[in-house]
């Protein structure tokens, strides 16, 4: 999360019956390179002990103002200033709104006031102790002042209540942590994302499809994400649920024509990126059928008529203006130098503003892909095998440098 060394995370743990949850966001944490450090209010060690906390993370855990941990050190500034980022989880009505009045009593309470660091706070309390007007305000109060909140969940609660109080998922807090501490260099901005395959009904058990996961469009939408924009992406059916944030819009379509329909729908809405990464059919059944087509009257050939091309509709409309910045997935098969001519060909055809290319053995419900980026002028940059996360995060630096 931060650039050249792992990031640094000071887990504060306070007084809920969700504090046992911490070990795991620790854990979910470090397996995704971040350093780990804890400090743990009076009544967490209630509910949790600080042993578990120095076990998982191999750190001491700062539990009051009174106890040595580095000779000399002040140990709240020590681990305020260490901190790249301060994730409250989970964060307890009580804390919440000492924190918002700016005690200073505890040492967790110090950090969060002497920190310059980005704070993360994951409320987790009973459903009426989280809608309490106060308990709002003093949200509202560190919202405002800068602090992301990553809203509980709802459903069953450990006091016997149904409602929103659920600590959110470790995932979750995971991606606030990011984008809190992403470049925000798409804040604001209104990006959609197209993704996966599409199917074409042959009859109501059979289609036509192709291979696409949407895992790279999945990876842009994090990326996206962790920049600061506001997401939609339109997705086909994929072969796996993809983990997005809760704040990313999705929209889940089957064929090439809801695709359309929902893509178009989101012009409406001025984004500024429109981004065509999903594997549209080219062709669907021309006579598609309601009732299954028995074994004994099998067709031995089916019509194919063409979808339209949703990316040529979208330039096509988007003309001359400089906004949404439109850039389009081309897979072909052939090789690298062919794909980038003909990746530029499509570029011009289909008036976009930067076009990807990736050959399907390289991309393909694989977790890592190989891409040429081509823009208007011709230029173009390859981007050798990398994870799909990686190569989101480089197709977005061109986005933003083109853009
Ligand atoms: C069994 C039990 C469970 C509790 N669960 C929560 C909880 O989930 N959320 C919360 O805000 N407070 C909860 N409390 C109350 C807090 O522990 C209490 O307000 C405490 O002062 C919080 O201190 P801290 O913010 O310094 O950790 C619970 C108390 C008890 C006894």
């Amino acid at each position: 999360m931060t650039k050249g060394r792992a990031s640094r995370i000071v887990l504060g743990v306070t007084g809920s019956i969700a504090a046992y949850k911490a070990a795991e966001i620790a854990r979910y944490f470090m397996k995704r390179g971040c350093v780990v450090r804890v400090v743990m209010s009076e009544a967490a060690e209630k509910f949790i002990s600080p042993l578990t906390f120095e076990s998982i993370t191999q750190q001491p855990v700062l539990r009051t103002f009174w106890e040595e941990t580095q000779p000399g050190a002040i140990g709240h500034i020590a681990l305020a200033d260490w901190a790249d980022a301060v994730v409250v989880a989970p964060a307890s009505a009580d804390c919440i709104a000492k924190a918002a009045f700016g005690f200073a009593e505890s040492p967790l309470l110090a950090v969060l006031l002497a920190t310059k660091a980005p704070v993360i706070m994951a409320p987790a309390m009973n459903v009426n102790m989280y809608e309490h007007p106060q308990t709002q305000e003093n949200i509202s109060t560190l919202a405002a002042r800068g602090v992301a909140f990553v809203e509980p969940d709802t459903g069953d609660l450990a006091c016997g209540w149904k409602g929103r109080g659920r600590l959110a998922e470790a995932s979750e807090i995971f991606f606030e942590t990011k984008r809190s501490l992403g470049p925000k260099d798409l804040l604001g901005k209104r990006v959609v994302i197209s993704t996966g395959p599409t199917r074409e009904a042959i009859d109501p058990v059979r289609f036509i499809s192709n291979r696409s996961s949407g895992k790279m469009g999945v990876a842009l939408a994090k990326e996206a994400y962790r920049r600061g924009a506001q997401v939609i992406v339109v997705h086909g059916p994929l072969s796996m649920t993809p983990r997005l944030p809760r704040r990313v819009s999705k929209i889940s379509v089957t064929s090439a024509a809801q695709m359309r329909e929902a893509v178009l729908s989101q012009l409406s809405l001025s984004p500024d990126i429109v981004i065509m990464a999903a594997a549209v059919a080219d062709y669907r059944p021309a006579a598609p059928v309601s009732e299954k087509i028995k074994k004994s009257t099998s067709p031995s050939s089916i019509e194919l008529i063409s979808n339209a091309d949703i990316l040529l509709e979208v330039g096509e409309k988007k003309g001359e203006s400089p906004r949404p910045f439109l850039v389009g997935f081309a897979v072909e098969t052939g090789t690298p130098e062919e794909l980038v001519a003909e990746v530029t060909r499509k570029l011009i055809r289909k008036n976009a503003d930067l076009m990807v290319g990736n050959l399907a053995q390289d991309s393909f419900d694989k977790d890592t892909n190989r891409v040429c980026v081509v823009c208007r002028s011709g230029e173009y940059e390859s981007i050798e095998t990398a994870k799909k996360s990686e190569v989101a995060r480089r197709i977005f630096d061109a986005i933003v440098k083109k853009g």
